[in-house]
């Protein structure tokens, strides 16, 4: 795991020392809400993040006042939303210290950057009796554009099994590395557990066997520093919305080198170097890969997510969670019709449960009645949830505006959930 704060020089810091974050909840104004009558406690940040002022007013101020397409315009207002645009792609390039603007393609989110190297590679390098490794524990997107085109090609898709508390089984998925794995792609952090996957040793297994390595990063981003160089992965994925930034935008990290090769993905606008009946030639990275008018508000919305981030500090991210996740699970474990599912040792504020023999949407249900916000169900994870043999989980997962009054809030509620279900 890369936790090495990404802080750009000269940012001064604003070190938060307060245990559970309080005086950083007035950033973000659907905190303030009362839901059904009740306070809104706000446990379900795995799903998206809240946004903060700082990102809303990029935003609106975009649409009040810069509105323009970019990268085509001589005018004055075109000029200045590329420039705003292109400012933020560096942003992000910094953020996650990918080595070029070039190896920083935009998306729309998670799902389309896993999809935009599947489909790639599949016109490009898979064959036929090729292995795609991914792991039991993927999300539903890291999963079926794999299986999908697996399917197409004839190539097999192989699952690192996972073991009870919800950690990849590391002296089995040695030997699933061989010479015809091409493509290795894991989740960086787990949706469903929380569990933070030991990817720098799953990239060292794959360059051993000469195969690429696609990270999903959704679910890291918003909780610890992402160093793509350090890590050496070929590719990594993730979205604005789930790191406090606007929805409808992602990032694909690449490798230069690998890009280059890469067939271009949708065809359209900005992705052209010149267009003839006869043959269209194709623009230089990054514009490659992003055919038509991108999401261009989110993008400067996500560059002010980036410099929100960058004001807080990674380490006081860090800090506010754990201080709020050891709360909760020390209030928690008191439950005894709790049942955890997912307890590796190395792992995020993502706290998945079962309450005794209930359902977890009739729990989530009782829950929202109180104001408390969770996610139930599967999480996008079936064969996870597969491998529990459990139709799903209540999951309640957090950032670090979260406070002890939001875990008193979801304490109270599974209480109530007790006696009204008779669990
Ligand atoms: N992938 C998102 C989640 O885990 C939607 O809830």
């Amino acid at each position: 795991m890369t936790r090495k704060p990404n802080e750009p020089e000269g940012v001064n810091l604003k070190e938060h020392t307060m245990e559970f974050g309080q005086d950083l909840r007035s950033d973000f104004p659907t905190l303030a809400r009362s839901v059904r009558g009740s306070r809104l406690s706000y446990l379900d940040n795995g799903a998206t993040s809240q946004k903060p002022l700082q990102v809303i007013q990029v935003v609106r101020k975009f649409y009040e006042d810069q509105n323009s397409n970019i990268h085509r315009g001589v005018h004055f207002l075109s000029q200045e939303a590329t420039s705003l645009y292109e400012e933020a792609r560096e942003k992000i390039r910094k953020f996650i210290n990918a080595g070029s603007f070039k190896e920083v393609i935009i998306t729309s989110g998670t799902t389309e950057s896993i999809n935009l190297v599947a489909d790639c590679l599949e016109r490009s390098e898979l064959r036929a009796g090729d292995e795609v490794l991914i792991s039991h524990m993927e999300h539903h997107s890291n999963i079926v554009p794999w299986q999908m085109i697996c399917e197409r090609i004839g190539a097999n898709l192989k699952v690192i099994p996972i073991n009870e508390i919800g950690e990849l089984k590391t002296e089995e998925f040695d030997q699933l590395f061989n010479e015809r794995t091409k493509l290795v792609a894991v989740t960086h952090v787990s949706n469903s557990l929380g569990t933070i996957n030991p990817v720098q040793r799953i990239i060292r297994l794959a360059k051993s066997v000469g195969a690429k390595v696609l990270l999903d990063g959704a679910q890291a981003v918003p909780h610890f520093s992402v160093d793509v160089k350090e890590l050496d992965c070929d590719f990594y994925a993730f979205s604005a919305h789930k790191m406090f930034g606007p929805t409808g935008v992602g990032v694909l990290y690449g490798k230069k080198a690998i890009l280059d090769k890469l067939p271009p993905y949708k065809g359209g606008g900005d992705m052209i170097e010149s267009v003839s009946f006869e043959k269209t030639t194709y623009n230089q990275l990054p514009h490659k890969f992003e055919a038509g008018t991108p999401n261009i508000c989110g993008v400067l919305g996500l560059g002010a997510a980036i410099d929100y981030i960058n004001e807080i500090g990674y380490s006081t991210i860090e800090k506010m969670e754990k201080s709020v996740y050891d709360y909760a699970m020390s209030e928690l474990k008191q439950i005894d019709q709790i049942r955890f599912v997912g307890r590796a040792e190395h792992k995020v504020g993502v706290i998945s449960f079962l309450m005794g023999g209930s359902h977890p949407y009739d729990v989530g249900t009782i829950l929202d009645q109180m104001g408390v916000a969770v996610r139930t169900g599967h999480h996008c994870t079936q064969p996870l949830m597969d491998r529990y043999n459990i139709p799903g989980t209540i999951r309640a997962s957090l950032a670090f505006y979260n406070n002890q009054q939001d875990i008193d809030a979801l304490v109270e509620g599974l209480k109530k959930s007790i006696k009204m279900l008779g669990i």
